[in-house]
């Protein structure tokens, strides 16, 4: 039987890799399982389906304040808690639910359809708004503070570094030059014109100026990378024996810390030797999917 990736309550979130999620956590008849990165619930949503026990338990966990208000407004299943919070958090939320272990771990990484359709939030460059760029915009700083404070070696370096832009110094050059002039890039727009200045069109134009450059800053402000790096090196911890992790990542950046972690720890079991790809379908039915890569490893 095929699964839907039907959204949940009001999200728009489509889910991706939805049948390839529910095969690799299903598979070993988990009772425990942690949705690190819960968002529209449409991954939780398909795993409470396929494994109808009443003991099975979902801990869902974001970082995104908006996200558990929408759970605890609507009724839910009675098996899924959902908590604010990174995934790095995990062990509370174990505390929390009285559970000494779990059994298998789903990140899906990166941002929500609902957080990218939200102007207020600055994820999408196509929609005018402040600079904001955190999931949870109720902590930390926004994008328009780190670039109003930085060096500009360091506004440079971080664009290159996470965004991989090779026109990162241009960027940065231009940036500072606002700052000086009084007029500091504080919105959307403002730095969407500075990257169309700054990067020359690719030559079939199918990637927009300014997507390696949000895509950094989202990184720098979220502080991504360190806390994916963190997690995986603690999971093998919170997983019982034969436990499985199973992350869906978006660009190269994460997905080599994804592998690297999975083969240089011991204490992972590899389960996927390449990355799996979501179907041409199902890409064409959901663009968004048409980078995902699903790497699974198990405690050993
Ligand atoms: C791609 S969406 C997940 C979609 C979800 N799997 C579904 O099927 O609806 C990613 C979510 O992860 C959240 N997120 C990002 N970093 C996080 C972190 N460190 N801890 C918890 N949630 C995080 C974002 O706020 C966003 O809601």
């Amino acid at each position: 039987m095929r699964l839907s990736p039907v959204p949940v309550s009001d999200s728009v979130h489509v889910s991706v890799m939805p049948d390839e999620i529910v095969h690799w956590v299903s598979e070993i008849d988990p009772k425990t399982i942690v949705d690190g990165t819960y968002g529209g619930g449409g991954h939780s949503d398909l795993l409470l389906k396929k494994l109808p026990d009443d003991d099975v338990r979902i801990f869902g966990l974001d970082r995104d304040p908006e996200v558990s208000e929408r759970v605890d407004s609507q009724p839910h299943d009675k098996r899924l808690t959902v908590f604010l919070g990174s995934y790095e958090a995990t062990p509370k939320a174990m505390a929390a639910m009285d559970a000494d272990s779990i059994d298998a771990m789903v990140l899906d990484l990166g941002l929500s359809s609902d957080q990218l359709a939200d102007r207020s939030r600055g994820f999408s460059y196509t929609e005018d708004g402040p600079l904001d760029l955190r999931f949870d915009p109720e902590n930390g700083h926004p994008a328009y503070d780190w670039l109003a404070w930085k060096k500009e070696e360091e506004i440079a370096n971080a664009i290159y570094q996470f965004g991989e832009e090779r026109y990162s110094r241009r960027i940065a050059r231009e940036i500072i030059a606002r700052r000086r002039k009084e007029d500091p890039v504080k919105t959307v727009d403002q730095l969407v014109d500075v990257c169309r200045r700054c990067v020359p069109r690719s030559k079939n134009h199918d990637i927009h100026p300014a997507t390696r450059t949000f895509q950094a800053l989202r990184i720098v402000v979220n502080d991504e990378l360190g806390i994916l790096t963190r997690t995986l090196a603690a999971a093998p911890d919170w997983l019982r024996p034969g436990g499985r992790m199973v992350v869906i990542s978006f660009h190269s950046l994460e997905d080599r810390i994804v592998k690297n972690a999975f083969r240089d720890d011991e204490r992972w079991n590899i389960l996927t030797k390449k990355p799996l790809r979501p179907t041409d379908a199902e890409v064409a039915a959901n663009p968004r999917a048409r980078s995902a890569k699903l790497r699974v490893a198990e405690r050993v």
